[in-house]
């Protein structure tokens, strides 16, 4: 029997051994990109590397990194969704391509893994007037003894991966699938079909295009390798589980949801089991994240309360206590505490801050609870309006789903087609909020976000330069657009002082510094001096990238190559960010 633990090592050791750098999983908050919430995939984190940046670790990278993919929440509860996975993943910057990266995936899944060849299939790209057909890895897999008939030919949709956002590295990919004998339809349907009969297991994305605002796809100056499994479906798999929630991982979860269920319908109760199981595994992930989230009403605060939230919305379903979750949280807390260290470090924060909300939700509840009565005496021939129910959504954080117990209780319905009415004309408004963010992101790996980037060590220098030496860095957050820097200080900074940063920093723009990088192991980094804003991704080897005269920082880029490239530094705004750290805006006019 595999476990997961079995595959993480195998899967390290085999790339480890053809030559790859195994680096340290990113957190789950994207850095600098603006346009998604949370890492999707493991290619996330080395977008500025597939674009051409050189990685401290080298050509050839793998890697076990921490996902969170919320589009599907409302799978959640069926044999393969999940909201928090694993991807293990190997990258080729610019180094081998299709021929290694294929054969290397067929020796791991065949060899090291056992499965057997007869059980696998596999699609390419049929080609389209953006890239040609891929006849050179159907070519590899036929080579490797794959038949014809196990070599499906499909488009974009199905055969074309990222980019991770809206521009940036992409190309055709080859998926791997597992034949299940028995399932779904007969041999006549091919991966694209979703009857269960195909399950994909592994990914590799040739990564030789960008695609640009425009929607246009150019060639990468290099050709890349991303390829992409998941740990939990891959360990089901090879176990012959029914579903990802009977996997190591999750047994002792499971076990005591189970022993704590009392309702007889047996598919409420797994479908609530593993939506719990789902959610609060992902809060674990994000409270205990080395950037940690907090509930909150935006962003990936709000993403994270919605989990915690339905999480407990469904242990009352099943008739559990809600103190349910944090027993769940310190189960999850032990069995990743070896892999994922920063659950075990900030384990405390974890289970406070769950059981704070879940507190929170409670009151919320119970004030939904006396909307909902008032509610009742308005009421006109035994419906609730759409509207009314959305708005103890919206205004209450009152679920639909309760709204509708609570009617049927009372034996009044819910007008669910206006409800669905009313929350689909708030989502387009909400998307084009999205869309609006999405645009202000465009360029985000591009020579806007690496201006703000050498801004940003120019206004760090100033700071600790005017101020006092021990400040340092407590986050920073760039968009195509402007900068947020936070840092150590305990009062707010006077109109004088905003403006002596601003000369200081716009000096040595107007000094016209080029901009070097060095790359030296981290004991070396700290005795040249240079300031450390995060610990090191990556145990060896880190980039110092040096503004002589100004500033040294162990950092992963990318920077100008020169200040004059800034134009001008512009502060928009201090403020306090939490209690003794302040927050600057700022952006290049
Ligand atoms: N980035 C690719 C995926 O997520 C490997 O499938």
């Amino acid at each position: 029997m595999i476990n997961s633990n079995t595959l993480r090592l195998k899967f390290l050791d085999f790339f480890r051994e053809r030559k790859h750098t195994i680096i340290k999983s990113s957190s789950l908050i994207p850095d600098n990109d603006p346009t998604v919430l949370f890492t999707t995939a493991g290619m996330h984190p080395l977008v500025p590397y597939l674009l051409g940046a050189k990685h401290p670790g080298g050509v050839r990278l793998a890697n076990v990194q921490k996902c969170v993919r919320t589009v599907d929440i409302e799978n959640v509860g069926d044999a393969t969704h999940c909201t928090f996975f694993e991807m293990l993943g190997n990258w080729s910057l610019g180094d081998y391509f299709k021929n290694e990266s294929i054969n290397w995936s067929y020796e791991f899944l065949t060899e090291v893994l056992q499965i057997d060849p007869k059980n696998l299939a596999v699609s390419v790209f049929e080609g389209d007037s953006d890239a040609p057909r891929d006849d050179i890895s159907a070519k590899v897999w036929s080579d490797l003894g794959i038949s014809k008939d196990r070599i499906f030919y499909l488009p974009k949709k199905n055969n074309w991966w990222g980019p991770a956002g809206a521009t940036g590295p992409c190309g055709p990919d080859t998926e791997i699938f597992v034949i299940r004998q028995n399932i779904g339809c007969d041999d006549n349907c091919s991966p694209a079909c979703d009857c269960g009969r195909y399950v994909e297991i592994w990914n590799n994305v040739f990564m030789e295009y960008n695609k640009d605002a425009n929607g246009n796809y150019e060639a990468l100056k290099q050709k890349n390798v991303d390829t992409g499994m998941g740990l939990e479906r891959t360990v089901s798999m090879l176990n012959g589980c029914t579903s990802v929630y009977e996997i190591d991982i999750f047994k002792d979860v499971m076990n005591l949801l189970r022993e704590n269920c009392s309702v007889q319908d047996e598919a409420i109760a797994i479908r609530g089991m593993r939506v719990i199981a789902d959610h609060i595994r992902t809060t674990v992930f994000l409270l205990g994240d080395e950037k940690g989230v907090t509930p909150s009403n935006t962003d990936q605060g709000y993403i994270l309360r919605r989990l915690i939230r339905r999480a407990l919305r469904f242990a009352r379903q099943l008739d559990m206590r809600s103190s349910i979750l944090t027993d769940i949280a310190k189960i999850y807390i032990d069995v990743y505490k070896d892999i994922y260290k920063e659950l075990y470090t900030n384990c405390e924060r974890v289970i406070v801050e769950l059981e704070k909300e879940v507190k929170r939700f409670e009151s919320t509840l119970q004030q939904g609870l006396k909307e909902f009565e008032k509610l009742l005496k308005y009421i006109q021939n035994s419906r609730i309006s759409g509207k009314a129910a959305f708005r103890l959504y919206d205004t209450f954080g009152f679920p639909i789903e309760m709204t509708q117990e609570l009617a049927s209780d009372n034996n009044v319905i819910v007008d669910m087609d206006g409800y669905e009415n009313a929350f689909k004309e708030h989502q387009i408004k909400s998307q084009a909020g999205a869309e609006q963010k999405f645009k202000g992101g465009l360029a985000d790996t591009g020579l806007q976000t690496a201006r703000l980037h050498t801004a940003t060590h120019l206004l760090l220098a100033s700071l600790k330069k005017l101020l006092s030496q021990d400040i340092s860095q407590k986050g920073s957050n760039i968009t195509a657009d402007r900068l947020r820097f936070d840092f150590n200080f305990s009062r707010p900074l006077s109109a004088i002082e905003l403006q002596e940063i601003e000369s200081m920093v716009n000096n040595a723009i107007d000094a016209n510094v080029n901009i070097t990088c060095e790359e030296m192991s981290l004991e070396d980094a700290k005795k040249v001096g240079a300031t450390g804003v995060f610990e090191s991704k990556y145990k060896e080897i880190v980039k110092v990238y040096t503004i002589p005269g100004y500033s040294k920082e162990i950092c992963g880029g990318p920077h100008a190559t020169n200040t004059k490239e800034l134009g001008r530094f512009k502060i928009l705004k201090e403020q306090s960010s939490s209690s003794g750290i302040r927050r600057i805006k700022a952006i290049l006019e």
